[in-house]
């Protein structure tokens, strides 16, 4: 068996710079690309390539020079920023995704590709506790681009044989990276804010309920949905999986009995409306049971985490 290269596509992003130091930390190969440098210094050591995910001739010679076997598309525009420009979002979302299955399905060297849906794919008629399986309405740009690229990797595994794994992550909260322009962004600025100014004004509203999960957590789903035997997945498209849930009041007040006299203003904005089309908490039975998702991280074990981060990182500058 030849030795696995790993290639993350947006390995500069909140989630690519957390899955480089993982594999990292394995021992494993890593090639990494984006169309911005990594930030992180362990990542300056690994090799990197200025790589434009659109396109797809680029793309062909860069995975073939890499010898890439496992390809992580990273890459795309977030719900935040997506709303504020649809035709960027749907063609960096549609187009990057093409682009890997079809050098995917031609490909004998690439053997699998990860690819991230969201909570975002389910739409206001979602049960609170959205299903695995069921009709699904998104109404932002960035959740209907999820939901069709669920299609799709459905499709090129049926009819191209192609391996293409996913899951729908909830928000994502680690402390080695900034987020990049999502909903739920806040519950990662919030424990910056909480250290550095004891204060912060959140741009949802105090009763706003999200599903979470700790960074680390959707870093091991990653490995171990990658590393499951593929007759044992039952799931056409992607993969519910849930982690905790909680709301930006709930969040603060856990934050509020660690870090003396911190204060929170709600300054709702238009992140409102897409944070209520989403559901509470995803139903994720399914995950549970074809690979053995069971995440480690609840509220109170992140806001230990995350402050205690936070507060190194801020004595270090
Ligand atoms: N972070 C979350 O809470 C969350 C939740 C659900 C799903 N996801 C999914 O996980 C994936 C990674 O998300 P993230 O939070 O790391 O996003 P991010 O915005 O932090 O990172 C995306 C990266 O893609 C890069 N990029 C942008 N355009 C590119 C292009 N044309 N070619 C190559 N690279 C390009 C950006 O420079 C950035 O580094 C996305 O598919 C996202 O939808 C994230």
């Amino acid at each position: 068996m030849t030795e696995a290269v790993h290639y993350i596509i947006g390995a500069s992003g909140q989630l690519g710079t957390e899955l480089a130091l993982s594999l990292q930390m394995r021992g494993e190969r890593v090639v990494l690309s984006d169309v911005r440098r990594p930030e992180h210094a362990d990542l300056q050591v690994l090799p990197f390539e200025m790589l434009d995910v659109r396109d797809r001739q680029a793309l062909d010679v860069a995975l073939e020079k890499a010898g890439a076997t496992k390809v992580y598309l990273l890459a795309a525009a977030l719900s935040a920023r997506g709303e504020g420009d649809p035709e960027w979002a749907w063609d960096l979302n549609m187009r990057g995704l093409l682009n890997v299955l079809e050098h995917a399905a031609a490909s004998e060297v690439v053997d699998q590709i990860f690819w991230p849906s969201s909570i975002a794919v389910f739409g206001p008629e979602t049960p609170a506790v959205a299903p695995q399986k069921g009709e699904r309405k998104p109404t932002t740009v960035y959740g209907i681009s999820k939901n069709a690229g669920e299609q799709w990797c459905a499709w090129y595994r049926a009819h191209r044989g192609v391996d293409v794994r996913s899951v729908r992550f909830p928000g994502l909260i680690g402390h080695r990276s900034v987020p990049g322009g999502g909903t739920t962004d806040y519950a990662v600025d919030i424990f910056i804010e909480a250290n550095a100014t004891g204060a912060y004004t959140c741009f949802l509203s105090e009763h706003q309920r999200l599903p979470m999960l700790y960074m680390d957590d959707a870093v091991d789903s990653i490995h171990e949905l990658m590393a499951a035997p593929a007759a044992d997945l039952t799931v056409e498209t992607s993969y519910n999986i849930h982690g905790m849930d909680f709301t930006p009041g709930e969040l603060a007040q856990a934050i509020a009995e660690r870090v003396e006299g911190f204060t929170i203003v709600y300054k709702p904005d238009f992140r409102e409306a897409i944070a209520a089309s989403w559901p509470d908490a995803l139903a994720d039975a399914d995950a549970r049971k074809d690979w053995g998702w069971a995440p480690k991280v609840g509220m109170d074990e992140l806001v230990k985490i995350m402050l205690e981060a936070k507060k190194m990182a801020l004595s270090e500058t």
